[in-house]
């Protein structure tokens, strides 16, 4: 956790931005997997992680923007909790810990929203992900839960977005210890990838290497042999020579719940094929390129098409795309190749605060979000600022039933040779992702360099 201090300046950074009604922050509750007392592992809700700080299922905070206090909600433990569970800090040694000296049992929470409500005061509340949470927001605030959407407080998820973007300089320390044990995590699996290893044997031992030394996966690993799958979460498939293996993988910290995602591709058994080595350098091309034109004031936007452009110059020279770089992108021709957008925030989520809304996080009133296919997969569209931290993550795949649409609906003949393409549908796909900040000046890559470079990938692979 951070000091006490810190959990009350983001509360008193929300007054700034909020000047009336109250704010409600559930926690998150234990979530059962097959049976009530058989839980997931438990993850709080990050908003709540954000003000309150704590990392216990059933709490809750409200925020007063009138009264200027700030409310920390749960039950003290009974001897039946502490037998099961050990001796437990009280509310109010809890409170202390992020600065609220106002606490009161779970049940006050509910009491504290009534008043509200019946003085007519505004209630904000943040859009619940969980059927848990939005049960007991419909209780609390007798709205069904059918309509809690159209209640959402678009004050206050501006608000929290305002204010979670901008990372500080501890938040960045927290994330960049995660990108670290990315590190072990991604060259522990390069060490792996050699022919009859299958795949859920690396997949494993990184999930190991992420709670061994940080914490839990940031999110399902996508590890695969068909990396053209974009999100590939099978694990069945036996490495074979010829393939390369996508590992997308990062974890998130226990305490805090700060994330990393990074995805590295390399070829099964260590050495490129000229093929290979061929379409990984575009791909590498497009990742630096973007990298390096990160700093403050520039759309994502147009990094996105920046990269995109990369991609369409380098097939261009293999022969898999024609025509003019420009106007290509600008039809949206190269989605065939990378559909997908370029990056998203990062933070306490993967997609950071993506339950609150993508296009309140990824867009704004100047930068709205595009409606071509390709294009309008990119999370992140809008103006960057210092203190920002996102992703930068290029592709190139061949998905042979895409390829086989487009081609049959004569999609952009102008800018793809498709009797080319149709010779790559067995090469799977090739995704390289990195976690930057940007700066006042410009960015810096977060973490311990993972190997990138074809030479650092045949270096580590070595036996
Ligand atoms: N790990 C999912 C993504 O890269 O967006
Ligand atoms: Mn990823
Ligand atoms: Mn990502």
């Amino acid at each position: 956790m951070f000091a006490p201090e810190i959990y009350a300046a983001r509360r008193e950074a929300l007054r700034k931005e909020i000047k009336s009604g109250i704010a409600v922050f559930p926690g998150n509750t234990e979530a059962s997997f097959n049976y009530p007392s058989n839980t997931y592992h438990f993850r709080q809700d990050s908003t709540f992680s954000y003000f309150f700080g704590l990392n216990q299922p059933d709490l809750a905070g409200i925020v007063d923007f009138e009264s200027r206090t700030d409310y920390l909600y749960g039950n003290d433990v009974d001897m039946d909790d502490i037998i099961w569970m050990g001796p437990q800090p009280t509310m109010v040694d809890r409170g202390k810990l992020v600065g609220i000296a106002s606490t009161a049992p779970l049940a006050s929470f509910g009491k504290y929203i009534a008043e509200a409500l019946a003085k007519g005061r505004k209630v904000h509340f943040l859009p619940p992900y969980r059927g848990e949470t939005k049960i007991q927001l419909s209780d609390l605030l007798g709205i069904p839960v059918a309509s809690l959407k159209a209640n959402i407080s678009v004050e206050l998820i501006k608000a929290v977005v305002k204010l979670r973007s901008i990372k500080s300089a501890e938040e960045v320390v927290e994330i960049e210890k995660m990108v670290d044990a990315a590190w072990l995590m991604h060259t522990t699996a390069m060490k792996m990838a050699y022919p009859g290893v299958v795949e859920q044997e690396i997949a494993g031992t990184i999930e190991g290497v992420a709670l061994a030394n940080a914490g839990p996966v940031s999110f399902p690993i996508i590890l695969s042999i068909h990396g053209e799958t974009l999100h590939n979460h099978y694990h069945g498939n036996t490495l074979t020579e010829g393939r390369m293996l996508v590992v997308d993988a990062g974890c998130e910290s226990v305490e805090t719940l700060y994330s990393s995602d990074i995805t590295r591709t390399v070829p099964v058994g260590g050495k490129f094929s000229q093929r290979q080595r061929e379409i990984y350098e575009i791909v590498l091309e497009a990742n630096l390129k973007a990298i390096d034109a990160i700093k403050p004031g520039i759309p994502y936007r147009e990094i996105h098409l920046l990269a995109a452009g990369v991609i369409v110059d380098g097939l261009k020279k293999l022969g898999l795309m024609k025509g003019d770089t420009k106007a290509a992108v600008e039809a949206g021709a190269h989605a065939l190749f990378m559909p997908h957008g370029l990056g998203h925030m990062m933070g306490m989520d993967v997609h950071d605060m993506e339950n609150l809304g993508e296009d309140y996080v990824g867009y704004d009133e100047e930068i709205v979000r595009s409606k071509q296919f390709g294009t309008a997969f990119l999370r992140l569209g809008r103006k960057l600022q210092p203190g920002f931290v996102l992703t930068v993550e290029p592709g190139i795949y061949f998905i042979p039933a895409l390829i086989d649409q487009w081609k049959n609906e004569g999609q952009h003949t102008g800018f793809i040779n498709y009797d080319k393409v149709e010779t790559y549908k067995d090469f799977g796909g090739i995704r390289i992702e990195d976690d930057v900040l940007v700066t006042e000046t410009g960015h810096r890559v977060l973490g311990k360099p993972i190997p990138k470079t074809v030479a650092e990938i045949e270096e580590i692979m070595k036996r």
